[in-house]
């Protein structure tokens, strides 16, 4: 980890051991909840986890019947809050579990979306399991999406797309937003991301392919959502 990503993180961890300790909140928006919580300040997104706690909630009122899944899980950072957050239903974790494939990385070269030299192969199913609040509702897909989906019929909630490079993240969207249950989300991460441009590029493309639309939100990814 570079220097400045040290620093970052401990700017982060301060920051969020100071607003927990003296119970100041960033937004009053979960206040509605009544329900205690804590920031938590190894994952300083305030953003994104309380955008994922909000649509998980108005999933809940809506009384919605589906799945809930990851493409792009890596160590499980974000996936152990899905599974927090939907804790009855399945939830379908797919990733090489040993980073980017080179077909993805070749398509992101040649367009000049990313390097695609980012090394996210020091994880494991084992590892992801093990720090996932309920390990019995994680359904693993080891592999390169979107073969790893194949035959799976299910209906969604909620999904993250969170592959980084605009294959996995345009062919995630021709999967699940067909399979997304009126009322259901999908968060794609790095929309507004200039070290990823194919995911913003493969959200416009399918966006305009459908003729439907999304929210990009202030959250440190730079995500967009889209919802049914
Ligand atoms: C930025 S990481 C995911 C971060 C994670 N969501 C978190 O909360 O920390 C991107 C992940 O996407 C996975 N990935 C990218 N393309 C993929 C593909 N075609 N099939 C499966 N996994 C893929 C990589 O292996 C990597 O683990």
């Amino acid at each position: 980890m570079g220097i400045y990503r040290l620093f970052a993180k401990g700017i982060n961890y301060l920051a969020g051991r100071g607003l927990q300790k003296n119970k100041i909140a960033i937004a009053g928006s979960l206040d509605f909840l009544h329900r205690s919580r804590k920031i938590d300040s190894n994952y300083f997104d305030y953003i994104r986890l309380a955008t994922l706690e909000l649509v998980s909630e108005e999933i809940k009122q809506k009384q919605l019947q589906g799945e809930v899944a990851e493409l792009g899980v890596y160590k499980g950072k974000f996936a152990r809050y899905i599974n927090s957050y939907f804790p009855e239903r399945n939830l379908y974790l797919f990733d090489t579990f040993e980073g980017f494939d080179k077909r993805d990385v070749s398509v992101e070269q040649k367009q000049n979306f990313s390097s695609g030299a980012q090394d996210f192969s020091d994880t494991s199913v084992e590892a992801v399991l093990k720090q996932m609040p309920f390990p019995e509702k994680c359904i693993p897909l080891k592999g390169f999406f979107p073969q790893t989906a194949e035959g799976i019929e299910k209906r969604f909630v909620f999904v993250s797309l969170d592959a980084d490079l605009y294959e996995p993240i345009y062919a995630g969207l021709r999967f699940f937003y067909p399979k997304l249950e009126r009322g259901g989300y999908i968060f794609i991460h790095d929309f507004n991301n200039d070290a990823y441009k194919g995911a913003r590029k493969a959200v416009e493309q399918f966006c305009s392919e459908e003729n439907i639309g999304f929210v990009p939100i202030p959250d440190s990814g730079g995500s967009a959502i889209i919802s049914k």
